[in-house]
């Protein structure tokens, strides 16, 4: 039996459900992949339905002011996804006459969507004949044929694309594609996958060479910068001080607290001076966050009723109004807590 057939079997017994499975409207399967870039299926699932409820369609997304569109994706991270978003509706509207396109050349040139994203859309919404090479299908491909190149090779990605082509034969784009997603995720997981239940087995070379544990192969790991980031929280009576984040740095456009930055931890001591405060503050909460590129240590300081010395840099708001700003997921839920249970 071909690949794709028995892959269409195995997929009709195995797949899981979603809120975008079976969906047809390019909007909503677009908003679906956005969110599951850098997000998990399980997690994803709520936020997918909040923003749909939000923004059922194009034309609502284009119209919203872009405040609105943050704070509804308060929580997922990598706000530049949901600005992108916001923008290529925009795009949508003016370029392509309010309808989502459905040629593959047009879909990639959306802000935002990369060549994965722009196969995944353009298999499920249309049908078009574009693999949707992610790392759950290098991973199954690579093992599959045995193919020992470095992923992060654009020839190796060439290479697994060329032979997806030779296992599409009967079956759609679109089920190929959410099937090789679900293969990948639930069967050829990265680490002790269940070969012997593997439909695959016999026809692996991985599993028949022992290799499995050996593929795929990852050589360019990502360099990952450290941060040292030192929050205030900064209350007088019932007001708080906050601004907006700009430039081309993490959290673009978000809000933040009043920040001092440090090159490393021991230059803490440097940075409070700076704030001329009556007593060096220690940091009340301490937390690190992990982004794709950047490891963050945060710390968090409460001071209360005392002069901060560039308050005019920032907003002064009263603390009952914090929801009305998207913060970052980090700073939202130290203020969740620190504001309701220590403050009001
Ligand atoms: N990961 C990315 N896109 C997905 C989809 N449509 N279904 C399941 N997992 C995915």
């Amino acid at each position: 039996m071909p690949f794709d057939r028995k892959l269409s079997l195995w997929y009709h017994e195995n797949r899981r459900s979603m809120p975008w499975r079976g969906e047809t409207d390019p909007y909503k399967i677009w908003i679906s992949e956005i969110i599951l870039q850098q997000t998990r299926v399980n997690q994803g699932w709520n936020y997918y339905l909040h923003f749909i409820e939000q923004f059922p369609d194009i034309i609502s997304l284009a119209a919203a002011p872009i405040e609105k569109v943050l704070t509804v994706w308060q929580g997922l991270g990598y706000y530049s996804r949901a600005r992108n978003l916001h923008a290529a509706a925009q795009t949508i509207i003016e370029k392509f006459n309010c309808k989502f396109p459905d040629h593959y050349q047009d879909i990639l040139s959306l802000k935002g969507i990369g060549g994965y994203t722009a196969a995944a859309i353009g298999s499920i919404a249309f049908n078009l004949p574009y693999p949707a090479i992610d790392g759950n299908l290098f991973r199954v491909v690579c093992r599959l044929f045995g193919i020992f190149d470095d992923i992060a090779l654009p020839t190796t990605k060439k290479l697994v694309e060329e032979k997806c082509r030779l296992l599409v034969k009967e079956i759609s784009y679109s089920e190929f594609n959410q099937a090789m997603m679900d293969f990948g995720s639930l069967q050829c997981i990265p680490k002790n996958p269940d070969c012997e239940r593997c439909p695959f087995a016999d026809r692996c070379y991985a599993f028949q060479q022992h290799a499995v544990a050996n593929l795929p192969v990852k050589i360019n790991k990502i360099k990952v910068k450290e941060r040292w980031l030192h929050y205030f929280l900064v209350i007088n009576d019932r007001s708080m001080l906050i601004r907006q984040r700009e430039g081309d740095d993490i959290w673009n456009s978000l809000f933040e607290l009043p920040l001092i930055e440090t090159p490393n931890h021991g230059s803490q001591e440097l940075s409070m001076q700076l704030l001329q405060l009556k007593h060096p503050p220690h940091a009340d909460f301490f937390t690190t966050h992990k982004l794709t590129h950047q490891k963050l240590n945060i710390y968090f300081y409460i001071i209360r009723n005392q002069e901060f010395h560039n308050k005019n840099e920032y907003l002064s708001i009263p603390i009952e109004n914090l929801n009305h700003y998207p913060f970052p997921k980090v700073i939202q839920k130290f203020l969740l807590d620190f504001t309701t249970i220590d403050t009001i």
